[in-house]
């Protein structure tokens, strides 16, 4: 089954003569266990392409189906909920919480999402492959870009999700943790079956994506 389709999708933004169309007839497919990196220019829509992808931003036309459940349908409150137990997220402004530690961030997800989430050994793990294990008793406002990057991609994966949705997420990344952040991906489709879609300008992602696609002025064509 297909984790994650779009169907005829536009969005507008702005209103009345200044209203300009940022997706126009987009339609997108990624499955449990594949990597689909999309790609394109600055200010094409890739980020708003993506949101909407994780139902926190709804089309003005169109479908959106995520393991089976039309999201765009459903009640704000039920697409919340369904976020909380499907999708992880890492965006680009990484989110964290200011006024709380790294430690507390996942506590937090503890508190609204009780059960699922990585525990223990597998925890840690995840940790270590990020290095941030030593970051844990430390605000949002100590780390450095690449740190708090690490700390959202670590957040992203904690709850275990059916999707995964990254935006840029290792633009502030150096080079030998770029790839890192490939592989914990990659192993995230492969070996655990996840569907995971990537925003990125990073040529070094391509050689881990299953399928690529691009977006220019609000149209999507796959290129692989
Ligand atoms: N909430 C919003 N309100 C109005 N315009 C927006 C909003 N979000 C994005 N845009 C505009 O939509 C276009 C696409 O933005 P975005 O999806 O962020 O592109 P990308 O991620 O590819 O750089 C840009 O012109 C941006 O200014
Ligand atoms: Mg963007």
């Amino acid at each position: 089954m297909a984790s994650i389709e779009l169907k005829n999708i536009t969005k507008s933004f702005g209103t009345e003569e200044n209203r300009y169309r940022v997706l126009d007839n987009v339609n997108f497919t990624s499955n449990a266990g594949e990597v689909t990196i999309i790609t394109g220019p600055s200010g094409s829509g890739k980020s708003t392409l993506l949101t909407i992808m994780g139902a926190l931003r709804n089309p003005d036309d169109g479908e959106v189906w995520l393991d089976g459940t039309q999201v765009n349908q459903l009640s704000s409150r039920e697409q919340d909920h369904f976020r909380l137990e499907k999708i992880g997220f890492i965006l680009q402004a990484h989110t964290l919480v200011p006024f709380l530690t790294v430690n507390d961030q996942f506590q937090l997800v503890d508190q609204v999402k009780p059960t699922g989430n990585l525990a223990g050994e597998q925890f840690d793990q995840l940790l270590q492959t990020l290095d941030v294990s030593q970051l844990l008793q430390q605000y949002p406002a100590e780390l450095s870009g690449g740190q708090s990057q690490r700390v959202a991609i670590a957040r992203g994966l904690y709850t275990q999700p059916a999707v995964i949705l990254a935006d840029e997420p290792t633009a502030s990344l150096d080079e030998k943790r770029v790839y890192k952040v490939c592989e914990l991906l990659a192993s995230a489709a492969k070996q655990q079956g996840r569907a995971v879609v990537v925003v990125t300008h990073d040529e070094r992602m391509h050689d881990y994506a299953d399928h690529i696609y691009e977006l220019v002025d609000g149209n999507l064509t796959k290129q692989c």
